[in-house]
């Protein structure tokens, strides 16, 4: 396809020209694709919001290289300085104070007094952002509230030629979003993710909670439905009803019909999770009408799994 560029000196290059003139990309990283744009820059990021069509009040995710370029632009203590020694770059998203005389374009955070960033581990994306004199606002490259992609056919699917520049980076590593935690005012997780809230109360030595649906919206990705494949979906089914698709998980269901989509034969949470997105897609374009899930194990990535598709299913 004509828009999606390989990895390469030439097509990085090409994808910096591009975000130093505020337009905007779509990049790869190891949670799912994202649109890019100029975090400093107003007009790309009123371009990303429009492209997903997504309500001003949600606040987009600023991606840096490294700690020394985000000084600039936030407060940080010593709670984030031991979470990033252990867990960035990865799929670790942190709420903070904004500094006052920050660059960040306010219409990226809605005007908040915090800022949520992020320090990608994919190669490409890091390669990337070391050539940039500016951060990227990065939100998963969908259409508000629809399913983020985990591959450049993907994006197509949600975007089709308004897109005019996909890096490519093969099949994303993890398959969902990263786990986002509050560091500003009460510390606790707006969004499970791969890592997860016992990893997190280790290392900072705390009982960390998830953010209950009964307290105040902080995160309006927490809003209750998102990641929606557009059609119904059934949770926690022990059987499927008739003309549904079947989401099942584990070896008991391994005799694969047209209609049974097996996130792991193994069992394996991890392989799940990158299945999740692509499964709910492909069933949609297959034309169901519905979807009928298996209970899926609450523990590990399964907590983020089981708070996508509880979302999905609302
Ligand atoms: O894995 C990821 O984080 C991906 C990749 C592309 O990096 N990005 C992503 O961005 O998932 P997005 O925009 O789809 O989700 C960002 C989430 C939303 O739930 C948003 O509400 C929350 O982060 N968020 C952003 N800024 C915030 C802030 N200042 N306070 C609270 N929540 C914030
Ligand atoms: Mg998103």
């Amino acid at each position: 396809m004509k828009n999606i560029y390989k990895n390469s000196p030439k097509n990085l290059n090409k994808a910096k020209k591009l975000l130093r003139k505020n337009n905007i990309i779509v990049v790869p990283t190891e949670t799912v694709y994202g649109l890019a744009g100029n975090a400093y820059s107003n007009s790309s990021i009123k371009k990303i919001y429009k492209l997903k069509k997504r309500p001003k009040i949600n606040p987009l995710i600023i991606h840096y290289s490294n700690i020394e370029s985000l000084k600039k632009d936030a407060h940080i203590d010593e709670k984030f300085i031991k979470l990033y020694k252990k867990f960035s770059p990865g799929p670790l998203t942190y709420i903070l104070r904004k500094r006052k005389n920050s660059k960040i374009s306010p219409l990226a955070n809605a005007n908040l007094k915090t800022i949520a960033v992020r320090f990608p581990k994919n190669k490409i994306i890091r390669t990337l952002l070391k050539k940039l004199k500016f951060p990227l606002a990065i939100p998963s490259a969908n259409i508000s509230s629809a399913i983020s992609p985990v591959s450049c056919n993907d994006v197509l699917d949600e975007f089709g030629k308004k897109i005019k520049f996909v890096l490519d980076g093969g099949s994303a590593k993890i398959g969902l979003e990263s786990t986002v935690i509050n560091l500003y005012g009460k510390t606790q997780i707006l969004r499970p993710g791969l890592i997860t809230k016992n990893q997190i109360s280790q290392v900072l030595n705390k009982k960390i909670k998830i953010q209950k649906k009964t307290d105040k919206i902080i995160s309006p990705g927490l809003l209750k439905r998102h990641y929606s494949p557009g059609i119904p979906v059934k949770l926690n089914c022990k059987t499927k009803e008739d003309k549904a698709a079947f989401i099942v998980f584990g070896k008991k269901y391994k005799n694969n019909n047209k209609d049974i989509f097996n996130l792991s034969k193994s069992g394996d949470l991890e392989e799940a999770a990158r299945k999740l997105y692509k499964t709910f897609r492909k069933i949609k374009n297959l034309g169901f009408k519905t979807i009928n899930v298996v209970k899926i194990p609450n523990k590990k990535i399964g907590i983020a799994i089981n708070d996508r598709l509880r979302k999905a299913a609302n």
